[in-house]
């Protein structure tokens, strides 16, 4: 019989990043959770990851697995046993909702919880997840829920919660393409007009502003960007079409979600489905199939669930 020397079970959330003008700063946790279990075997053996959901036919299933890569970060080098990966994954992959963070935390913190007490401080585990993945506007809404702002200074992040009226939740239009962060961001230009720059820094702070009060009115404005997704453009078609009919259909604003494909509609009252509607049809404009999931803001981040 087998023996389970030791065993934790993780949650964390999907993410949007950007939210339009936030380039690489604003992120926003989503209802939308992934599960991990990790098990120590006892015994002799390799490492074995279990994929259900979003990705179990393409992502490795051994020590290449970015889930293991995390929790190896943390876990003492010579265990009395093997590992056992098990995973529910809902977050769909390479659509610029935060499942590469995700799964960095999601490793990390199963790592450091395996043996019960935790090996690391979370703000350890945090700045591990950045190092691993690349991106802390994901891996903070993804650590800690909610509405994050976060910074690289010398090569090390800090992020804040900020406060989000409860008014607010998400539509999200997922097209079923794929689009690497690496493509994604080789499409942004080395350098960028002053006027660009002052266009975001002013709309992310009354964004943020905006977002705080749940004020509405003129947020589609605030939600515009000119650093990243006017290039970006040309690699989601129909985006800009989808943008347009999410707020035409009742959305306070949409931006591209995190480097794309996805869209992000912010919603406020019940226009939720008509907006994931509207954004279905935009992009089947462009023969591009997508589908559309209304979320609402996650709260909690990573949950350590035993
Ligand atoms: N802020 C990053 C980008 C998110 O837009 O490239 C990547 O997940």
């Amino acid at each position: 019989m087998t023996k389970i020397l030791a065993r934790v079970t993780v949650s964390v959330p999907a993410s949007t990043s950007n939210l339009g003008p936030g380039f690489d700063c604003l992120g926003l946790a989503l209802d939308l959770r992934n599960e991990l279990t990790v098990e120590l075997i006892e015994g002799p053996g390799v490492t074995l990851v279990e994929i259900h959901g979003e990705g179990a036919k393409t992502l490795p299933r051994g020590e290449a697995n970015m889930l293991v890569q995390a929790a190896r970060l943390v876990l003492p080098k010579r265990l009395p046993g093997h590992l056992v990966f098990k995973t529910v994954n809902r977050i769909p992959l390479a659509r610029g909702l935060g499942s590469s963070a995700a799964a960095a935390v999601a490793g990390l913190w199963a790592g450091a919880h395996l043996f019960g007490t935790l090996s690391r401080s979370e703000d350890e585990l945090e700045a591990l997840a950045v190092k691993l993945e690349g991106h802390p506007d994901n891996v903070a809404p993804c650590v800690h829920g909610g509405l994050t702002a976060s910074l690289l200074l010398d090569g090390r992040s800090s992020a804040q919660r900020l406060n989000i009226h409860p008014s607010f939740s998400a539509v999200i239009g997922v097209p079923d393409f794929q689009l690497a962060t690496k493509k994604a961001r080789a499409a942004l230009p080395k350098k960028v007009p002053l006027a660009d720059a002052v266009f975001n820094t002013s709309r992310a702070i009354l964004l943020v502003r905006a977002l705080e009060t749940g004020r509405t009115r003129g947020i589609d404005a605030l939600m515009d960007d000119r650093l990243h997704q006017p290039y970006r453009a040309r690699l989601v078609p129909g985006l800009l079409g989808a943008l347009a009919a999410a707020v035409r259909a009742g959305a306070s604003g949409a931006a591209l979600s995190g480097s794309g494909p996805s869209v992000f509609a912010l919603v406020s009252g019940d226009s939720g489905r008509r907006v994931g509607e509207a954004i279905r049809r935009a992009f089947a404009a462009k023969r591009v199939k997508s589908r559309s999931l209304e979320l609402t803001v996650d709260h909690q981040g990573v949950r350590v669930e035993r």
